[in-house]
């Protein structure tokens, strides 16, 4: 996509916004009072549930989404995507703060930049606004240029790194006043940049995040409410916590290892931990207060379910139109075949294609041909024409394709159908690894499975705890069950 159509398009999204803030169906967001609602009082970490004061900081809290803008839809009860995310937070009248953890998108492939561009206007531009998103290593993956051009104007906070670009679009912290109080975010990154952003030509650089923590309430009132974003694993977080003074009121742990959150805070040296969780599933919904000199969090999680792909799915419409836009500009600019053949294959062969395997494996073959392995791409082809289930051009979005072919990304990869109609489904080679040397050597040059992984991990790689919840090998592994020939 051009910078032109990208401009153009952020036009029309703005406009859109501006139409459907006129005709909001839900009241403007009022920090105003917070109603005591039982619901919301769960638990309070070690102490009792304890019912939070109405005027508590009420905070929905999202993190993580690494991509995932909608549900794939190929289970049924997919939680998440942005449409129904916002909907809900259409439907909440009395929050005071929106906050993002960050990690967006978790690459830098043309496909993340588009899905970057989409998120933002839609998490930032949009009738409801976030007020801090928090800057994770997947985020500065992209180029500059690109992550900046979205996130300018936008809330972005990183507070123990600095950048000597003039574009860079993050602030030290972000900060609200709430009923009289200030509350201050800020946004910790525990690991080391990666390695292509530690050059001395690099134009960022991390800071210590104890001494940056310090720097951002230098000077600035007890009475300020002190949030901390802190991206990192579980032990990075936990170890943090108690080095940092002044003491937060609220950490907010964005760490890919922690996939759900629970309705509970956890109390590291006395301050309240929460984690966001991955994929943007849930919406973690916090009432945040003081008593005394004690910070004390009631959550609850909000797992976002009813979220489809489909044509009246849940979700909010406005943000459904800016994905179907963000798809049909993903099919037009052609990201599929700018994402093909990117990188080298596992083992240095080329995929040669599962008509190739049939010639000495027709048993195997047979098998296989009797498997719904043999009709993924069919179902993608089904689901595109099909109005009551996608209706958008799914073969020619590479996440979906990716899952549903040989090699996708790889060279001597699925490219097209028309280019490589035998790399279509998921056949022999996407789990045996390419064929070209043991098709050569007679058999000779082993397959094995693809990358060595284990068979279980393999089969992982698709059936994951989102599109296969139930997924046993075992089982699984009757119903395409296939080996050597009988001899
Ligand atoms: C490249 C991604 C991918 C990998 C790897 C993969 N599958 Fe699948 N699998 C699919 C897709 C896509 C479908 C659905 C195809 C359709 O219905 O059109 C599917 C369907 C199935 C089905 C039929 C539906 C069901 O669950 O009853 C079984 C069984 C299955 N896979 C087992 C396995 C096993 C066992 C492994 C590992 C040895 C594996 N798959 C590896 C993508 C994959
Ligand atoms: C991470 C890999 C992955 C991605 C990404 C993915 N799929 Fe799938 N898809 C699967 C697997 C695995 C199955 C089989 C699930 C099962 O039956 O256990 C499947 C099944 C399906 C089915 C059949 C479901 C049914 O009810 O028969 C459809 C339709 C489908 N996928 C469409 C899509 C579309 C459209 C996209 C993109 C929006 C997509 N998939 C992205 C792995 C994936
Ligand atoms: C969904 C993944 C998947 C697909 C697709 C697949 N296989 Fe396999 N295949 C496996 C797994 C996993 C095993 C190992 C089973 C075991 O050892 O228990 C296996 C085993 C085999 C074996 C026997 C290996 C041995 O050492 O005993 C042969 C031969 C084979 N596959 C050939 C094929 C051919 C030919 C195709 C395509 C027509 C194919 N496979 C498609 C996953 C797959
Ligand atoms: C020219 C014939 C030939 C072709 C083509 C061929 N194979 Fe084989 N393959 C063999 C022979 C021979 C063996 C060893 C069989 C035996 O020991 O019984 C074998 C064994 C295997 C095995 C089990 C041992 C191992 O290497 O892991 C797998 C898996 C396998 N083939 C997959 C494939 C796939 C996938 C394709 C298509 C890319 C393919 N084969 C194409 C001849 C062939």
């Amino acid at each position: 996509m051009t910078q032109m159509n990208l401009a153009s398009s952020m036009l029309l999204v703005t406009g859109l916004a501006t139409i459907f803030t006129t005709f909001a169906q839900c009241g403007p967001a009022k920090a105003t009072t917070n109603a005591q609602d039982p619901q919301h009082t769960k638990n309070v970490g070690e102490q009792d549930p304890v019912q939070p004061p109405p005027d508590a900081i009420r905070i929905l809290i999202s993190g993580l989404m690494l991509g995932r803008l909608e549900p794939c839809g190929c289970a049924s009860g997919q939680l998440g995507g942005l449409a129904r995310r916002m909907q809900h937070i259409g439907e909440q009248r009395n929050y005071d703060l929106l906050l993002e953890g960050g990690n967006i998108v978790s690459g830098s492939s043309e496909l993340d930049k588009q899905k970057l561009f989409t998120a933002a206007q839609i998490l930032f531009t949009m009738e409801r606004s976030y007020d801090a998103v928090g800057v994770g290593l997947h985020d500065l993956e992209l180029p500059l240029a690109d992550w900046s051009d979205f996130l300018l104007g936008g809330p972005a906070v990183a507070s123990n790194l600095t950048s000597t670009a003039e574009a860079w679009p993050a602030k030290p912290f972000q900060e609200k006043i709430i009923r009289d109080k200030t509350v201050r975010i800020a946004s910790l990154l525990m690991s080391e940049l990666p390695e292509a952003l530690r050059s001395e030509k690099s134009h960022v650089m991390r800071t210590d995040p104890v001494i940056a923590w310090t720097g951002v309430f230098e000077g600035q009132a007890d009475t300020m409410m002190r949030i901390a974003m802190v991206h990192g694993t579980d032990v990075q977080i936990r170890g943090i916590i108690p080095k940092l003074t002044p003491r937060p009121d609220l950490v907010i742990g964005v760490d890919p290892g922690y996939i759900e959150p629970d309705g509970a805070a956890a109390l590291v040296a006395g301050v309240p931990l929460v984690f966001t969780g991955i994929r943007g599933r849930v919406v973690l919904d916090a009432r945040l207060w003081r008593d005394g000199d004690t910070s004390r969090v009631a959550c609850e999680t909000v797992p976002l379910a009813g979220s489809q792909t489909i044509p009246g799915g849940g979700g909010d419409p406005n943000v459904k139109e800016v994905i179907m836009m963000h798809r049909m500009n993903v099919a037009e600019s052609n990201v599929l075949a700018l994402m093909a053949e990117q990188k080298p294959t596992p083992n240095g062969d080329s995929y040669v294609g599962t008509t190739q395997c049939t010639i000495c494996h027709p048993t195997a073959a047979k098998a296989w041909g009797a498997s719904k392995h043999a009709h993924a791409w069919q179902t993608l082809v089904d689901a595109e024409a099909d109005p009551k289930r996608y209706g958008w051009p799914v073969t020619k979005y590479p996440d979906c394709v990716g899952c549903h072919v040989i090699g996708y990304g790889e060279q001597s990869g699925f490219k097209t159908y028309e280019d490589t109609p035998s790399l279509a489904n998921v056949g022999c080679e996407r789990c045996h690894g390419p064929g070209s040397g043991h098709m050569i050597s007679g058999g000779k040059k082993k397959m094995g499975i693809i990358g060595g992984v284990l068979k279980s991990e393999m089969c992982a790689q698709c059936h994951d705890f989102e599109q296969s919840p139930d997924f046993l090998y075992t089982d699984r592994w009757k119903l395409i069950e296939h080996g050597l020939e009988p001899k």
